[in-house]
C-alpha cells in the first residue's frame, strides 16, 4: 500500500473524528439458527477482509457481454489476465483514500488479491467497533464447531464511502452444509455392472455410462492437455484417489483407473488421503468429472481458511482471487456449494459475483449447482414449506454463472422437486435473458401464491440428471443426488466440447449464457414437466412449475452433445 505523508494522516485524524458515518450494510437479527454468545471481547484481534472498489466494473460487464454474445465482432476472443486486472483494480484515488483512513488509524494493511481489490487488516475488535460504527458480537450454530463473530451493523465513514466495497467479516452468516444428499446409503453395490439409463430397470441408478446414452456423451478420450476443468473444494472436503480408482474400476472400466485429478490449494487448504478424510461432496464431484469427461485432465481446488471467521462467502472469493493469479486458467469450473443469497449480504454477494464475472471475461465457464432446496432455498427444510416467500440461492442466481438444476426419470426427463430456482432479490434480470423470463411469467397461473421477485435474474440456466447417482465414498459404493451430481455433469459436458473446439482451432465456449439462450437453446431437450416445492415439503406446497421453453426448475433443458457441439462450432 501507499505510505501517506504526516500531514495528510493528521487531517484525516481530524476529520474521521468529526465525519459522519454512513451505514453500509445491516440486518435486523442474524438468520434462524444463529445464537448470541454475548458481545466480542474488546481486546481480541480480528482480521478484517476489505474490498476496494474496482475501477471498472461496468466496463468489464460491456466488454464480457460483447465477448460472449453470438454475432458480435470480439466473440470469444477472451481477455488475458492483465487485461482484466485492468478494470478490476481500485483506482489510485480509491487505494489512497483507504491507505490514509488505515495510516491515520495506525493499521498496516496487506494486499491480498493479484488485483489489489482485496486487502487484511488485523485490529482489536474494540478498534473495529469504533472506526465502523459496529457491534461486533460472538455467534454460535449448531453446525458450526467454532463460534464465529459477526456485527448486524457496519458503517463506514463518509470519505471511504464510494472506495470501501465489502467488509467481512460483517453482517454474512453462513451455515456450514455441503450438497450431495445420499438417498440411499450403505448398499453394497460392488457386484453391479455398469448400468444403462434404462426406465424398466427398477433401480434406475445413474452411472457415467447411463448419461453418455442419455445425453450422447462421446466416451473418446480428449486431446486437449491444457483444457481443465477445475473441481472446488470447500468446508474440508477432501477428494480421495482410492475412491476415484474404485468408482472408475466398477463404472468406467474402458478407461484406466489410474486416470487421476491434479490438487492444488490455496489459503492453507490441503487434500490428506483415508477412508476418514473422504468428503461426500468432493468424492462424488471428482468422480463425476473423470469419470464423464473422459481424458480431460481434472484438478481439484482445495480451499483451506484457517481464519476461524472464515465462512463460504471467503471460500469463494479465495477462489476467484486464487484464479484471478493463475496466467492458463481452467476453461470450466464447478462448484455445488451455495446458500440463500440473504446470508451473503448484498455487497458480499455482489462482489463475488463480479469476480465471477471476471472469470468469463478470461474464457472460464463458471458452473454452479442450483440448489437442493426447491423455491425455498439451498437446503431442504420442512419448517418452511408453507412459506409463499421464496428464497433464492446464491451464487447460482449470480448472472455471471451458469446454474444447473436437477431433472430424473427417462420417458420424459422431469424437473426434480428439490430442483431450486426462482429469481434474485439482489441481481436485475440479464438481458441475454429477459426474453425466457418473460415468456414464463406468462404461464403463471393469475391466482398463484407464491411471491418472488419479478425483475430479478432468474436460475437455473440449464439442467442435467441429478438423482440416484452411483458414488464411491470412502470405500463404499452409495447413491447420492442433488444439483451437486448436476453441476459436475454439465461442467464435463462443457469440457468435453471445449476439447473438440480447440482441436478444430476454435476458441474455447467461456461465459455461455448469453450462448445458451441464443443459438446454444438448439442444443438442449426442453423439460415441460415438474414442480420444485422442495424433496420433502408436500407438492401441494405452492412453488414453479416446469413450463414449455426456459423455466426456474430446469433452465433452457437438458444437453444434447452433438447439437450443443455444432452450435459451438457454427461462428
Ligand atoms: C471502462 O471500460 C470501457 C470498456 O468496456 C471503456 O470504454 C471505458 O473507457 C472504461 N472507463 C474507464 C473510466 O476506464
Ligand atoms: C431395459 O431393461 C429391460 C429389463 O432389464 C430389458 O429387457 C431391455 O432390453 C432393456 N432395454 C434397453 C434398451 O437396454
Ligand atoms: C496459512 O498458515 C500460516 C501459518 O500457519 C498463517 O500464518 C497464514 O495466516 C495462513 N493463511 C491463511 C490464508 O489462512
Ligand atoms: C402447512 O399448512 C398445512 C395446511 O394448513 C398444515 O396442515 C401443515 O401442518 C403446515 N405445515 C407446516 C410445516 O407448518
Ligand atoms: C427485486 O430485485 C431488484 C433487482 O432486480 C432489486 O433492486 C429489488 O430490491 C428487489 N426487491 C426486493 C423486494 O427484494
Ligand atoms: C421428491 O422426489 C424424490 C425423488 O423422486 C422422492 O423420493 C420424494 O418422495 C419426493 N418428495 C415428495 C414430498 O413427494
Amino acid at each position: 500500500m501507499l505510505l501517506q505523508k504526516p500531514f495528510i494522516v493528521l487531517s484525516i485524524v481530524t476529520w474521521v473524528a468529526a465525519g459522519p458515518m454512513v451505514v453500509h450494510e445491516s440486518r435486523t437479527a442474524a438468520p434462524a439458527g444463529f445464537v448470541r454468545r454475548g458481545v466480542a471481547p474488546a481486546n481480541s484481534m480480528l482480521t478484517l477482509r476489505v474490498a476496494l472498489f474496482s475501477n471498472n466494473v461496468s466496463g468489464l460487464e460491456d466488454k464480457l457481454m460483447s465477448l460472449s454474445t453470438p454475432g458480435s465482432s470480439d466473440f470469444r476472443q477472451w481477455l488475458s489476465m492483465d487485461e482484466v486486472k485492468s478494470f478490476v483494480q481500485p483506482s489510485p484515488e480509491t487505494v489512497a483514500a483507504f491507505d490514509a483512513f488505515a495510516s491515520a488509524n495506525g493499521l498496516k494493511p496487506t494486499v491480498i488479491s493479484p488485483n489489489g481489490d482485496w486487502v487484511s487488516v488485523t485490529l482489536p475488535v474494540s478498534q473495529a467497533n469504533k472506526l465502523f460504527a459496529a457491534q461486533y458480537e460472538i455467534f454460535a450454530h449448531p453446525a458450526l464447531t467454532n463460534t464465529i463473530t459477526r456485527t448486524l451493523s457496519v458503517s463506514l465513514p463518509a470519505e471511504l464511502v464510494g472506495h470501501v466495497d465489502v467488509l467481512h467479516p460483517t453482517t454474512q452468516f453462513l451455515p456450514p452444509r455441503s450438497r450431495l444428499v445420499p438417498t440411499t446409503p450403505g448398499i453394497d453395490l460392488d457386484e453391479r455392472t455398469p448400468s444403462s439409463c434404462n426406465s424398466s430397470e427398477p433401480t434406475g441408478v445413474i452411472t457415467p455410462n447411463c448419461l453418455q446414452d442419455l445425453y450422447g456423451i462421446p466416451t473418446t478420450p480428449a486431446t486437449e492437455k491444457d483444457n481443465v476443468l477445475l473441481v472446488t473444494g470447500y468446508e474440508n472436503q477432501f477428494a480421495q484417489n482410492a475412491d476415484l480408482a474404485q468408482f472408475l474400476k466398477l463404472f468406467r472400466p474402458d478407461i484406466p483407473s489410474t486416470t487421476t485429478f491434479a490438487v492444488l490449494t490455496t489459503d492453507n487448504g490441503t487434500n490428506p488421503q483415508g477412508p476418514d478424510e473422504a468428503g461426500i461432496e468432493a468424492d462424488g464431484d471428482v468422480e463425476l468429472t473423470v469419470g464423464i469427461a473422459t481424458g480431460v485432465p481434472v484438478q481439484f481446488l482445495s480451499v483451506g481458511g484457517a481464519v476461524s471467521d472464515s465462512d463460504l462467502s471467503m471460500s469463494l472469493v479465495a477462489t476467484t482471487t486464487f484464479l484471478d493469479g493463475v496466467r492458463n486458467p481452467p476453461s470450466v469450473m464447478t462448484t455445488s456449494y451455495g446458500d440463500i443469497e440473504v446470508n451473503f449480504g448484498t455487497s458480499m454477494a455482489i462482489k463475488i459475483c463480479s469476480g465471477y464475472m471476471a472469470l468469463g471475461a478470461r474464457g472460464i465457464s463458471v458452473v454452479f449447482a442450483s440448489g437442493d432446496g426447491g423455491v425455498r432455498g439451498g437446503h431442504d427444510d420442512l419448517s418452511l414449506c408453507n412459506v409463499t416467500d421464496f428464497r433464492p440461492v446464491f451464487p447460482a442466481d449470480c448472472p455471471f454463472v451458469t446454474s444447473v438444476g436437477s431433472t430424473q426419470g427417462f420417458g420424459p426427463e422431469i424437473a426434480s422437486n428439490f430442483s431450486s430456482g426462482g429469481f434474485s432479490n439482489i441481481f436485475p434480470a440479464p438481458r441475454y435473458q429477459s426474453a425466457a423470463i418473460e415468456a414464463f411469467v406468462k404461464t403463471i397461473p393469475a391466482n398463484f401464491e407464491g411471491s418472488f421477485n419479478k425483475t430479478g435474474r432468474g436460475y437455473p440456466d440449464v439442467s442435467t440428471q441429478g438423482w440416484n447417482f452411483d458414488t464411491v465414498f470412502a470405500g463404499e459404493t452409495i447413491v447420492v443426488g442433488g444439483t451437486s451430481a448436476s453441476s459436475p455433469t454439465f461442467a464435463s459436458i462443457i469440457a468435453l466440447i471445449n476439447d473438440r473446439l480447440l482441436a478444430a482451432g476454435k476458441s474455447t465456449l467461456g461465459f455461455l449464457n448469453p450462448f445458451l439462450y441464443s443459438s446454444g437453446s438448439s442444443g438442449f431437450t426442453d423439460i415441460t414437466i415438474g414442480h420444485n416445492a422442495g424433496f420433502t415439503c408436500p407438492a401441494s406446497s405452492v412453488a414453479f412449475d416446469a413450463a414449455v421453453g426456459w423455466d426456474p426448475l430446469s433452465g433452457v433443458g437438458t444437453p444434447i452433445f452433438s447439437k450443443l457441439l455444432a452450435a459451438a462450432m457454427d461462428y
